[in-house]
């Protein structure tokens, strides 16, 4: 089953067509890259599933039902959880305060603050903490923390390693493979090629707002892959 699908979306910032036509969906448990330049349109396809532009032109589904009004707690309430490009940490918030804000929705599901806590210890270590103390590395955790509290069955991350230290980008690979062996769908928005080729099973790159290309990384290289998203 889909869980997530853009089908021919048109989507405007006021008048501004940022979006046109992008089709593309991700079934359970599929880990997906979505690619292409700076300012191309990747985070406005997060802006849109969370009814932040106008949709003037096409359906979004979720678990193969057309949504026809999106709103910021749509995804989340349906099992997408978001992590949002620039972390999106509440500064005045403690961190476990952050991490409670994720169980809004209260959809039933494995995770808690303490399981959280467990996979991220510096999370209990830091839990009185303002979210702004942490570094960038601790801020990703948090805001990764927060987004699985909604217990999602995809977890949309758009450019998580954006700033982050090469050896902190490793880590952040091994926890989403390790996410991903446990059957949590991704849709991992990404510039970062390394990232990609070890979390992500397939790609679709993003150009002049809609869907360029798309296929299987199994038997793509790195520097094709770098090819693909200077499209
Ligand atoms: N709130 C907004 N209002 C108007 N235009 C916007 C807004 N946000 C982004 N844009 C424009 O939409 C285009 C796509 O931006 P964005 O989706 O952020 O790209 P990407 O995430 O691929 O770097 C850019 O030209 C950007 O300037
Ligand atoms: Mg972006």
């Amino acid at each position: 089953m889909s869980l997530l699908g853009f089908h021919d979306v048109h989507a405007l910032y006021g008048n501004a067509r940022i979006l046109n036509g992008v089709t593309f969906s991700i079934a359970a448990s599929e880990r997906v890259a979505l690619v292409g330049r700076n300012g191309v349109g990747k985070t406005t396809i997060v802006n849109t599933l969370c009814g932040m532009t106008h949709v003037a032109q096409g359906d979004v589904e979720i678990r193969g039902k057309k949504i026809r009004n999106l709103r910021g707690y749509t995804a989340a309430q349906n099992g997408i959880s978001i992590v949002l490009q620039g972390r999106g940490i509440i500064p005045n918030l403690t961190v476990e305060e952050n991490l409670l804000l994720g169980a809004a929705t209260r959809r039933p599901g494995p995770w808690s603050v303490a399981r959280v806590q467990e996979l991220f210890p510096i999370l209990a270590e830091r839990r009185n903490s303002p979210g702004l103390a942490l570094s960038g590395g601790q801020q990703q955790m948090l805001a990764i923390g927060r987004a699985l509290m909604a217990n999602p069955d995809l977890l949309i991350l758009d450019e998580p390693s954006e700033g982050l230290a090469p050896v902190v980008v490793d880590e952040l690979a091994a926890l989403l493979i390790r996410l991903g062996k446990d059957g949590l769908g991704i849709l991992l928005i990404e510039q970062n090629v390394g990232l990609i080729h070890r979390v992500a099973e397939r790609f679709y790159v993003l150009s002049k707002g809609a869907i360029a290309e798309s296929g299987s990384l199994l038997n793509v290289s790195r520097d094709e892959l770098q090819r693909h998203i200077a499209i």
